[in-house]
């Protein structure tokens, strides 16, 4: 692991900066390969990611899993994070507070690894990222803000009830790779929502 990326997991583990601190078991730093290019941006930690430490363990991670393998790319070759790192009490939402302050150690992730694509996992995400609502409207959606490219789609959690949520995001993760692959072959990608104009 890149040893920027390890210090911030140290303040991540060690940090009491909101009051999820007070109630979580472990905070939950991002884990993954720091040469991604791309970095999956979940909520929150969850029960099992609480009690582990580590991000997308539990169903919901066995979702995200699956969807990447159907692709050929196995976990551990992308970077996955959350926008707040420590479980909110009965998987609340975090609030705009709890986002705002975690968010510090997000954006030091990104400009760490660099990806060429944040892949935004749900409405939490969307809407702490790009201020967005309706991400299922959205989803399948390449965005570009400030010179990052964003893909959006479905919470893998959301697919655990939803067969059809399940195809939906196994088929945006294929695009979203060969997105990936058209862009590091330095061929034009089709922006959908440009907020940089
Ligand atoms: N849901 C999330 O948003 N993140 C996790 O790490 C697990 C479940
Ligand atoms: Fe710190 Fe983020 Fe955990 Fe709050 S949620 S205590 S800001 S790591």
């Amino acid at each position: 692991m890149s040893k920027k990326l390890q210090v911030i997991k140290q303040n991540v583990i060690e940090c009491v900066k909101c009051n999820l601190s007070k109630t979580r078991t472990n905070s939950v730093p991002g884990k993954g390969n720091f040469k991604s290019n791309v970095i999956f941006v979940g909520e929150a930690p969850g029960k099992n990611e609480d009690k582990n430490g580590e991000p997308f363990i539990g169903v919901a991670g066995k979702k995200l899993s699956a969807a990447l393998e159907k692709t050929g790319i196995s976990r551990e070759e992308v970077y996955i994070t959350n926008i707040v790192k420590c479980r909110p009490p009965k998987n609340r939402v975090p609030t705009t507070t709890e986002r705002d302050i975690c968010q510090e150690y997000l954006k030091q992730e990104i400009s760490i690894i660099k990806p060429k694509i944040i892949c935004i996992l749900g409405n939490t995400a969307f809407n702490s990222l790009l201020g967005g609502s309706e991400i299922t409207k959205f989803r399948g959606k390449l965005v570009r803000k400030d010179n990052q490219l964003y893909f959006l789609t479905v919470h893998p959690a959301a697919t655990i009830y939803n067969q059809d949520l399940i195809k939906v995001l196994n088929k945006d993760i294929v695009k979203l790779f060969h997105l990936i692959t058209e862009l590091k072959n330095n061929k034009e990608v089709k922006i959908d929502i440009d907020y940089s104009s």
